[in-house]
């Protein structure tokens, strides 16, 4: 192994997985998640083979947004434990090898943050200045974020007769980042949960966090510089993984365009929302024109990939037609809609709870460029609850066992539907959770697939999204099938003559033959990784070659 291939990187090729520690296991029977309950769970995840914890908000909260409406940034919510409980969660992840980032909602406060309390006491007040405000409500973007609930982002404030800016909802007033004593906080923030463990964050809404901070610094990007310097100079392979909702060009900046010095990691959106309009038409097109169209980022970064997340599945880079043909493939009701962009589902209902696509979909996940990010539950194939509001849908509690076993409680914090479970699926060999626990190992052991150079394949059938990974001379090539139906992909390997294709999720050989072109055939949803190992020599040519 080359040194650049090392741990130092570790993000290059982590395996990271989102909870919410309210939802995940409750540990002390009152029906709401809590960090002894996580802490129980650690070999679980452990087991799993994931290698980076994201933690949602866990900080204290009115709960009006699910934690993004934060009061307090240096402790815990009391219904989740104590700091001292966080601190034995730290220890115990950290002694299983696994690393932590959490949540960095920074862009706004709740509004029952004292800060706000004493910023909207008056004109005068101290704090006056940590939040925006303005004698007019200013002209406001083309859409506000949740279109359902608001219709501006300024919000009146009768005792001082001002508007205050909140990007989402009115309860979020946005803290003003142009103020240096603001950065300053946010950099303390940072430094304290840096100092009880943690080896980052996911960075919450990223462009609008940044987009007040001039004129104060020359370009606002500087303050994802100055961050990451400073968590550089804390510890070194600290990492920041935005969300980064924007397009590809606009995206590059948000790394540290060629020097890599802001965010380690961008959510790929693009490639997400073309994922869906390739699974949905049956077609690699949309996909694999999002791969050939991306970026490489700047040395040391990388994308970090995710079919699902705890929002809505939103399809906003789309255009309106393509995205009614994924609501219509995925998400036909109303009541599965929202925002006008998105679903509030998550992945196995999707697909009617077809285990082979669901499968493929993952093995995709895992096998394309860029860190793969899932979401908890995902691995049992959790279903959605249309009965909660909005995007709690995607956010039931986890199930442990047949009876749920996510509480001892008699009612659990939110409503537990019926669904599959953890216990089922680690008796089951062919379980969704073997799978998954299988592609982690085999990603984890194909340094190609985080390391390596990329390209996309033309497959000779529509429905096949080919891809190959080169590193050093070693080459793993990916074939998935998005058609219920067989097909055959028809690949050309030149240079790789005489070569044998090893299958790494189930067995099987291929030769590669002289004319350099090779014929995969997949099942319907079948998808092979594929291992190239050096040409055999024959006893003939091996004793020729000993002459
Ligand atoms: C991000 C979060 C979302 C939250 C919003 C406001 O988009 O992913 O859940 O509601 O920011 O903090
Ligand atoms: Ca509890």
């Amino acid at each position: 192994m080359r040194m650049t291939y090392t741990s130092d990187l570790w993000w290059k090729n982590a395996v990271v997985y989102c909870l919410d520690v309210e939802t995940f296991k409750d540990g002390n029977g009152d029906g709401i998640g809590d960090f002894r309950g996580l802490t129980q769970e650690i070999d679980y995840l452990a087991g799993l083979g994931i290698t980076c914890l994201w933690l949602m908000p866990f900080y204290p909260t009115p709960n009006k947004d699910d934690g993004y409406d934060v009061t307090d940034f240096y402790s815990v919510d009391p219904r989740l434990g104590t700091l001292g409980d966080f601190v034995e969660f730290m220890r115990t992840a950290h002694d299983r090898g696994l690393r932590v980032i959490a949540d960095l909602v920074v862009n706004h406060t709740s509004d029952q943050h004292p800060w706000f309390v004493e910023s909207r006491s008056g004109r005068d007040s101290p704090r006056r200045d940590w939040y925006v405000w303005s004698d007019t409500p200013e002209p406001n973007p083309k859409e506000v974020v949740f279109p359902d609930k608001e219709d501006s982002v300024w919000e009146h404030d009768p005792h001082t007769g001002q508007y205050y800016l909140h990007t989402f909802y009115r309860h979020q007033p946005d803290l003003n980042v142009a103020n240096p004593e603001v950065r300053d906080e946010i950099a303390r923030v940072l430094g304290f949960w840096m100092e009880l463990g943690l080896s980052g964050f996911r960075v919450d809404a990223v462009p609008f966090l940044i987009e007040n901070v001039s004129p104060e610094l020359a370009d606002p990007h500087d303050f994802l510089a100055e961050l990451r310097a400073f968590m550089t100079r804390r510890k070194g392979g600290s990492v920041l993984l935005g969300e980064v909702n924007l397009e590809y060009d606009q995206l590059l900046e948000y790394f540290g365009d060629g020097l890599g010095d802001q965010l380690t990691m961008c959510f790929d959106f693009v490639a997400m929302q073309r994922a869906w309009l390739s699974l949905a038409r049956r077609d690699a097109g949309p996909l694999a024109s999002a791969l050939r169209e991306r970026p490489e980022p700047p040395k040391d970064c990388q994308w970090a990939m995710f079919l699902r997340n705890h929002d809505e599945l939103t399809l906003d880079k789309l255009t309106e037609d393509e995205r009614q043909e994924i609501f219509a493939a995925f998400g036909p009701d109303k009541d599965m809609q929202i925002f006008g962009r998105g679903l509030r589902r998550r992945l196995p209902p999707m697909f009617g709870g077809d285990e082979r696509r669901i499968k493929m979909a993952y093995s995709l996940l895992f096998s394309l460029p860029g860190t793969p990010v899932l979401f908890y539950g995902e691995e049992i194939g959790l279903g959605e609850d249309l009965s909660a509001e909005g995007r709690m849908a995607v956010r039931t509690p986890m199930r442990w066992s047949a009876e749920g076993g996510f509480t001892q409680a008699e009612r659990p914090v939110r409503a537990m539907p019926d669904g599959p479970n953890v216990a089922d699926h680690r008796r089951d060999n062919d379980s969704l959770l073997r799978w998954i626990q299988l592609l982690i190992e085999r990603y984890r052991e194909s340094l190609e697939l985080a390391w390596g150079d990329h390209t996309v394949l033309d497959a000779g059938d529509p429905a096949v999204l080919a891809h190959r990974c080169d590193a050093d001379g070693a080459t793993i090539v990916a074939v998935h099938n998005l058609d219920d139906r067989e097909c055959e992909a028809e690949l050309d390997l030149t240079g790789l003559e005489r070569c044998v294709l090893t299958d790494l999720l189930v067995d099987g050989t291929v030769k590669v033959p002289g004319s350099g072109r090779v014929r995969l055939p997949l099942d319907p949803y079948g998808c092979r990784w594929l291992r190239v190992s050096a040409p055999e020599v024959s006893p003939e040519d091996a004793s020729v070659k000993a002459q």
